[in-house]
């Protein structure tokens, strides 16, 4: 008997070198066991097998075989990496093993792969992160209990989603550490290290809250989709058995108001229908009001003031920048700096009334570092977006304007509620989930940094090309209305 061990369960390198050296020799898979370093019983914690000659030689597998082992490899069935030898060492006879769907070897391991990729699917969807530490100290730390050993695989979609906050997911097989440049893989942790609470849950829950649909809700679906396993690491958990509770309240209220509403067409006004009073302005003043007040997240300590959003309460174009910069946190209004002087040239060259626009940014408070007298800007986080973004839909359920124009990563994030390019993704209208167009370009202060003058000509060009889009989405959304 060969007993090969693996350096960790997730050693795919190891696995593949010692199956080829096993198979080049000629060595049966029932004269094979699989053991990893650590998890054999000390009789059996064998030395490195010796006995094996690392044989030259070569053997074909096809590629969907190492694309099917790599993943399968990460399932917690002790048998995978004797099952997946198995598989190799029939394959070297039938190449065309893996179209035989029925195959009971092929049938288990493509099993495993798809339990893989599920296992995976629910990290990504239910990581939630909690804040330790402050501010230029903050760590967002998250403690998952995956089903198979995925913390390597599911890693680089945080460190993609979440590029700018250090991160931690603490799990019990293995942690996973995102400093904002590398990933970084460490051991697993008992569920006692992880943090219990944070400020930030109270957002995520109204958040949650304010986009559950009663009317929409199956719970068994709901409870498959997201199983009570999970619940433990969810802030809205806590809110789930009274949504149930009270759906169908919520959703004979909902059918009731929907009743009165007016169509599509008539919302869209801009202006309100005579005789009946708009409420609109009203409700933007009771907004800001509520936002001067907001203490979602910590930049509100060194700011002046929120600065909110401007302009005509149903305007048919919004436009969202990132955040307010020095010249904004003092006098409380967006874009009146150097960008707005950019802004509002672009805007009179692309034949859109400024007056007629309502401007907003992501976040509300000027985000900077003291500099002497000088306060340098400083680009607002994930958790920061996401906690000022409720603001922004409550604008945006107000005002209701036919196009929104994201200027910059930041803005893109807020209005589209990810992390997008904005250069992949500018110079088209998208219709989002709620039937609003957007439409993505730079932010102004982009074109304000651009060192040589032929590439400010050039951009600024395009900026103006943008927005004489967005004016001419406007016009072509007007007459459909
Ligand atoms: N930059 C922004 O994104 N918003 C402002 O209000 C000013 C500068």
């Amino acid at each position: 008997m060969h007993v090969i061990t693996l350096d960790s369960e997730t050693d795919f390198e190891g696995w593949r070198r010692a199956a080829r050296t096993l198979a080049l020799n000629g060595i049966a898979p029932r004269e094979v066991a699989w053991t990893v370093r650590g998890n054999a019983p000390e009789l059996f914690e064998a030395e490195p097998d010796t006995s094996l000659e690392e044989t030259q030689g070569s053997f074909n597998v096809p590629g969907k075989f190492i694309e099917l082992a790599e993943i399968a490899i990460l399932h917690r069935n002790p048998e995978r990496f004797a099952l997946l030898y198995r598989l190799l060492w029939r394959l070297r006879g039938n190449h065309d093993l893996l179209e035989v769907a029925a195959d009971p070897d092929v049938a288990e391991i493509s099993a495993m792969a798809k339990a893989v990729r599920r296992d995976e699917h629910k990290m990504h969807a239910f990581v939630r992160f909690r804040e330790v530490g402050r501010e230029s100290k903050s760590h967002f730390v998250a403690w998952f209990e995956p089903k198979h050993h995925i913390v390597e695989l599911a890693a680089p979609f945080f460190a993609s989603r979440f590029a700018d906050m250090p991160w931690s997911i603490l799990t019990p097989d293995a942690s996973a550490h995102w400093d904002g440049h590398a990933i970084s893989i460490t051991e697993g942790v008992s569920r006692s290290e992880a943090p219990a609470e944070d400020r930030l849950e109270e957002t995520w829950r109204s958040y949650y809250a304010s986009i559950f649909n009663p009317a929409r809700l199956k719970v068994k679906a709901m409870q498959s989709e997201m199983p009570k396993k999970y619940w433990g690491n969810l802030p809205e958990a806590s809110l789930i058995g009274s949504l149930i509770a009270n759906a169908e309240r919520d959703t004979r209220t909902m059918i009731e108001s929907k009743a009165k509403e007016p169509h599509k067409a008539q919302k869209r006004e801009d202006t309100p229908m005579p005789g009946k009073p708009d409420t609109s302005t009203d409700s933007l003043a009771a907004l800001r009001a509520k936002a001067a007040s907001c203490r979602d997240c910590p930049l509100w300590k060194d700011a002046t003031q929120t600065v909110f959003g401007e302009g005509p309460a149903r305007a048919g174009l919004m436009l969202v920048g990132e955040q307010p910069g020095d010249k904004e946190d003092l006098a409380g209004k967006p874009f009146v700096g150097p960008a707005g002087a950019m802004l509002d040239r672009a805007l009179a060259e692309a034949g859109i009334d400024r007056e007629k626009v309502y401007i907003t940014n992501a976040v509300k408070h000027f985000k900077f570092l003291p500099r002497g007298r000088i306060r340098l800007h400083q680009k607002p986080s994930t958790p920061e977006i996401m906690a000022c973004r409720q603001w922004y839909e409550q604008e945006l359920a107000t005002v209701r304007p036919r196009l929104v124009v994201a200027m910059g990563a930041t803005a893109v994030q807020c209005v589209f509620g990810k992390v997008m390019p904005v250069s992949r993704n500018r110079g088209r209208g998208v219709t989002l989930d709620d039937g609003t167009v957007a439409l993505v370009t730079v932010h102004p202060s982009y074109l304000l940094r651009l060192p040589d003058e032929a590439a400010k000509t050039r951009e600024y060009a395009r900026f103006v090309d943008d927005l004489r889009l967005a004016a001419k989405l406007l016009k072509s959304s007007a007459q459909a209305a």
